[in-house]
C-alpha cells in the first residue's frame, strides 16, 4: 500500500494507493494543496479513482469538487451531505473499492450530521469524530453531542484496540494514534457516561473557526472561495509592474489607458497621472462608451491590486484583449513615492 499523509496547518489529508493496480483514493483534500496532490499521484504512478470528504468541513476549504472535476472521478461523501457536487453518496456499512483497497463507511455523526469514518484494513480515518487526544466539536451547524457520544462509544471505540487512528486534524504535528491509546488516554473519552460526556461538550464554549461562513458556503454549495475567484482571474490576466507603469506615464501615454476602478472619493484623493475613472460597479454598464477602442492597451488599477485583476479579466472576456492589471495597487504606488494627480 502507498500511504501519504499531507498536513496543511492542522488539517490532515491522506492519499492511499494500491500497489498492485495503481488505483488511489484521496481523503479530505485541502484546496491550497491541489498541485501537491497532483505531484504525489504522478510520483507514485497512481490513478485517482475517488476523492472523499469525511464530512462537510467548516474550518478549511475542500478540494474535492475541484479534484473530482479535474480528474473526472466521483466526489464521495455520506448520503446526508448537503453538497450538490457529492456524486457518490455512501450509507453506513457501504464499502468503496479501488483496486485492492477496500474502505468501509461507518456513519459517525455528532461533529456534523454527515460525518463518516472510513475503515480500511488495519486503520480507520476518523474525520473530525475522533482526534488524537480529543474529539471534534459538536457545536457547529448539524453537530450533536448525543450523536457524537454514540459514534465514539458505540462505533469507533468498539474497533480492535490496535486499529490505527488517522484523524482529519492534528494541531501538534502527530500523525496517528490507536483506538487502544485513545481509549486509555484521550481525556474526553474518560467521560464514559452519556450525560457527563454531553455536559462536557456543551460546556466547551469554543471560538468559531476562522473562515466559518466562507468554508460552509463553499463546501456545502460547491461555490468558490474569494481566493479561488481571484486566482482564476489572475491565471488568465497578465500584469504590469508598478515600475513599468511609472516609466510609461509621462511618455507617449496615449498608447496606454490607465483605468482606475475605485470609487470616486478614492480616485479624487490621488490617482496615477492621466488615469481614467470607471468604477468597478459600473464597468460593464459603461464600458462601450468609456472604452470605445477594443484594441487599446488598458491597465486596470484599484487600491490593493485584487479587484483590478477581476476587472482586467472581465475586460478580456468582453474582448479587450490587451487589458492587464497593475501588479500591486494604489497603496503600493503611493508607498513607492510614485507621482500622483488629484
Ligand atoms: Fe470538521
Amino acid at each position: 500500500m502507498i500511504f501519504e499523509q499531507v498536513a496543511t496547518g492542522g488539517c490532515q489529508s491522506y492519499l492511499v494507493g494500491c500497489e498492485a493496480t495503481q488505483a488511489a483514493v484521496l481523503i479530505d483534500p485541502e484546496l491550497s494543496r491541489i498541485d501537491h496532490y497532483r505531484g504525489l499521484l504522478t510520483r507514485h504512478g497512481l490513478t485517482l479513482k475517488y476523492v472523499i470528504d469525511t464530512h462537510t468541513h467548516a474550518d478549511h476549504f475542500s478540494a474535492s469538487k475541484a479534484l473530482g472535476k479535474a480528474f473526472g472521478v466521483p466526489v464521495v461523501m455520506h448520503r446526508l451531505s448537503p453538497a450538490p457536487h457529492a456524486d457518490l453518496r455512501l450509507d453506513d456499512g457501504d464499502t468503496l473499492i479501488a483496486g485492492e483497497l477496500k474502505l468501509k463507511a461507518l456513519h459517525t455523526p455528532g461533529h456534523t450530521r454527515d460525518s463518516m469514518s472510513l475503515l480500511m484494513g488495519d486503520r480507520v480515518f476518523t474525520g473530525d469524530t475522533l482526534l488524537i487526544g480529543g474529539t471534534g466539536r459538536s457545536d457547529l451547524p448539524t453537530g450533536d453531542p448525543h450523536q457524537l457520544y454514540e459514534s465514539l462509544f458505540d462505533v469507533l471505540l468498539r474497533l480492535p484496540a490496535e486499529t490505527l487512528v488517522f484523524p482529519a486534524h492534528d494541531y501538534k504535528g502527530r500523525s496517528h494514534s490507536t483506538i487502544g491509546a485513545e481509549k486509555a488516554d484521550n481525556p474526553r473519552l474518560q467521560k464514559t457516561d452519556r450525560a457527563d460526556f454531553v455536559a462536557m461538550m456543551e460546556a466547551l464554549d469554543l471560538q468559531a473557526p476562522t473562515h466559518l461562513t466562507e468554508a460552509l458556503r463553499t463546501n456545502m454549495s460547491g461555490g468558490k472561495t474569494v481566493a479561488q475567484l481571484l486566482s482564476e482571474a489572475a491565471a488568465r490576466t497578465p500584469f504590469m509592474a508598478l515600475e513599468e507603469l511609472k516609466d510609461r506615464i509621462g511618455g507617449n501615454s496615449r498608447d496606454l489607458i490607465v483605468l482606475d476602478i475605485r470609487e470616486k472619493d478614492a480616485f479624487d484623493a490621488g490617482r496615477v497621472p492621466g488615469a481614467k475613472h470607471l468604477p468597478r460597479g459600473q464597468l460593464e454598464l459603461r464600458v462601450n462608451t468609456e472604452l470605445p477602442d477594443p484594441t487599446a492597451r488598458i491597465v486596470t488599477c484599484c487600491e490593493f491590486g485584487k479587484i483590478s485583476t477581476l476587472a482586467a479579466a472581465t475586460l478580456r472576456e468582453l474582448g479587450y484583449t490587451r487589458a492587464v492589471a497593475l501588479d500591486g495597487g494604489m497603496k503600493a504606488w503611493r508607498e513607492a513615492g510614485y507621482p500622483l494627480e488629484n
